[in-house]
């Protein structure tokens, strides 16, 4: 059983906890990951994303759903428990993720990079992603290991975003009663 209910996502946003937690492996697969797959793409593209990672729905496990297109195409996929196999190349491009609403920044990442993952089912598969699909392999690879955009900010980015930041801090506060620790 999921510890999430596939059929009621909710999108969990910078600085909830979570998503600076690293994920454990998926160990079942099946109908009802397959389910919950379905659910992140569907909401993936009602948010405007590009992907979507576990914990951004609260789920500490590794998943991840992408498609470069942004909607509905047959580049839609699901990559459980990916690993970087290799990298190549390098360029510095504007970014943003559905967890930090509002924000934007320039990040450096690889330009070429190939990935080992699993299906839904379970079956080990290799892709090598180039340009937009490798920049959201390691944009959501670092969602699984507790890692984000905010963490990956020059000084000059996070002082030009903190407005927003101490927004989204200020909502998390009331929202939970806790203050955060960003
Ligand atoms: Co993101």
């Amino acid at each position: 059983m999921l510890p999430i209910d596939a059929d009621n996502l909710k999108l969990v946003k910078y600085p909830d906890p979570l998503l600076h937690t690293p994920c454990a492996q998926v160990t079942e697969f099946g109908p009802e990951l397959e389910a919950l797959a379905r659910s992140m793409i569907g909401m993936m593209y009602k948010s405007r994303g590009v992907g979507l990672a576990g914990p951004q729905i609260g789920l500490g496990q590794m998943i991840f759903v992408a498609n470069p297109d942004g909607q509905p195409s047959e580049c839609e996929k699901a990559y459980i428990n990916p690993v970087i196999l290799e990298q190549d190349g390098q360029e510095v491009i504007e970014e943003g993720c559905l967890s930090l609403p509002g924000i934007n920044c320039r990040v450096k990442r690889a330009t070429l990079v190939r990935i080992r993952a699993q299906d839904v089912q379970g079956n080990t598969f290799e892709e090598t992603g180039a340009g937009l699909l490798a920049r959201i392999f390691q944009h959501e690879i670092d969602h699984l290991h507790g890692i984000l955009l905010s963490d990956k900010m020059s000084p000059v980015a996070r002082l030009a975003n903190r407005r927003t930041l101490r927004e989204l801090e200020e909502r998390h506060e009331q929202a939970t009663g806790k203050p955060s620790d960003e």
